[in-house]
């Protein structure tokens, strides 16, 4: 086999670590030795092994609770399994955990090298397998919108019937949800998709820039204008134009672009030619428009016009089931462009991740997951990767950092587990010296238990 991998031996016995080290370094692979479970779990987080050889028959942590552990951790490590007291049953046990192969001791050299074959034909279909996933997804999704709560689904349900029709569209959602994904899946599903899609954020140009950005000018309009120029009502000639933050227009303009919409005719500045413009409105608003209207700042008969059609995009601490997706689609998308070999957040960490408050949306969660994978140390994220997101989070723990957070919930863990490390180890899924040291770190000591707090952990973790 002519590819290079990066493999650990999992076995207590030395003479077959040191002779697998041997035989496969000679070959040029990356190979890493462990003498139980545990340890090659630490040395796995601590560095991505494509192929794990494991023993079964060993102290502690045997080779089936370790190939366990590999494949609900790091689903795409390949695990061999080697035992000198095969029976089929545990060789069909450990396939159908996810073993790729099996070797009896003592084996020959041919052997070995039928199984590398192997696993070298595994790992190419994998690369192949999720190439063709990762391009179906995008194709099935909308514009890459992810989400699986029932919210999304409404709007993921909405997004095509609302595509059919030209009616105006209105998004309206605090910052970072995702309004400006949902406009663009809305012109990618509509008989308009293979025109443009113009985006123009009204909130950052004064109102004359914006004027002439949408209407365009003549040679000579006003100072400066030394050529003739199409607006974007112009250019987007068939296709969406996307208003975003129409709440910032100023009243002038709400006149002008209701014309518009209402004679689908434009003038360039400076001409008195009306030209026609064919265009679907899609707006989007983090205000309150009917609050404005009732203040007097925006006009009524311009919001019936551009509200046909109402979406809203909830915040996402109204959809706490969409973090882990997203989460993990970040994370994804990060340790790749990063090339960072992060693969993994602990369940503990989701579990923060879901109780905090995130006023920046999607967006911030999409850089909090940026920066963890960028500073992380190992290969998983745990709640000490995200201790920066400080400000409140909601439910039970507000007030509280993450680091705070994560305290309560490991002491409650043990609390609830008696103090036994190994118990509260497990269903915290750290290891017992990561425990350990959390402990330290922590200062926590065992609690009467009438002192013990209520926390938001449900009994059924112990
Ligand atoms: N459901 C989602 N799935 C994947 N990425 C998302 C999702 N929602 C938002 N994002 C990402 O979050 C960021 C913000 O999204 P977007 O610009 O659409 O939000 P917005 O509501 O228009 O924000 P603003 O009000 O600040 O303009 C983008 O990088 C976008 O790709
Ligand atoms: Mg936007």
């Amino acid at each position: 086999m002519d590819e290079k991998m990066s493999i650990m031996i999992v076995d207590d016995e030395r003479i077959v670590c040191e002779s697998l080290f041997h035989w496969f370094r000679k070959d040029g692979h990356v190979v890493e030795t462990a003498s139980s479970g545990q340890e090659a779990l630490d040395k796995l987080e601590a560095y991505p092994f494509e192929l794990l050889f494991v023993d079964i028959k060993m102290p502690g942590m045997d080779g089936i609770e370790l190939l366990e552990k590999v494949k609900r951790e790091y689903p795409d490590t390949f695990v061999v399994i080697i035992t000198a007291y095969g029976t089929i049953e545990s060789a069909v046990k450990a396939m159908k955990l996810g073993a790729s192969d099996y070797l009896l001791k003592p084996f020959k050299p041919e052997q070995l090298s039928l199984v590398m074959q192997r696993i070298s034909q595994q790992k190419k279909l994998a690369s192949e397998y999720h190439y063709l996933k990762g391009r179906l997804d995008t194709i099935t999704r909308f514009d890459n919108i992810i989400g699986q709560s029932a919210e999304m689904e409404k709007i993921f349900a909405i997004i095509p019937e609302v595509a059919q029709s030209d009616a105006a569209v209105l998004i309206t959602g605090e910052t970072g949800t995702g309004k400006e994904l949902v406009a663009k899946a809305i012109h990618a599903k509509s008989n308009r998709a293979n025109h443009p899609f113009i985006a123009i954020n009204c909130g950052a140009m004064p109102d004359s820039l914006l004027e002439s950005e949408l209407f365009g000018h003549q040679k000579g309009a006003f100072t400066g204008a030394v050529h003739a120029r199409k607006g974007f009502l112009e250019m987007v000639s068939g296709g969406t134009l996307f208003l975003d933050e129409i709440g910032e227009i100023s009243p002038k303009m709400q006149i002008d672009l209701l014309r518009v919409l209402e004679e689908k005719k434009i003038c360039r500045i400076g001409s008195s030619q009306p030209l026609d413009v064919d265009f679907r409105l899609i707006s989007a608003t983090r205000q309150n428009l009917e609050k404005k209207i009732s203040e007097g700042t925006f006009r009524e008969d311009f919001f019936y016009r551009i509200n046909v059609i109402q979406i809203h995009v909830p915040p996402l601490r109204k959809r706490v089931d969409d973090i882990p997706l997203l989460a993990t689609h970040f994370l994804k998308k990060y340790s790749h462009e990063t090339t960072r070999h992060v693969d993994y957040i602990k369940d503990e960490a989701l579990m923060l991740l879901k109780q905090y408050d995130w006023p920046g949306n999607v967006r911030e969660l999409e850089n909090a997951i940026e920066r963890a994978v960028v500073l992380s140390k190992s290969r998983t994220l745990g709640v000490e990767d995200f201790s920066f997101l400080k400000t409140e989070p909601i439910g039970s723990g507000r007030g509280q950092s993450l680091q705070e957070m994560e305290k309560a919930h490991v002491q409650a863990v043990l609390e609830k587990c008696g103090w036994n490390v190994t118990k509260a180890a497990k269903i915290l899924e750290i290891n017992r010296v990561t425990l350990h040291k959390k402990i330290k770190r922590f200062k926590l000591a065992k609690k009467s238990k009438a002192s013990v707090k209520p926390t938001s952990l449900d009994d059924s973790f112990c």
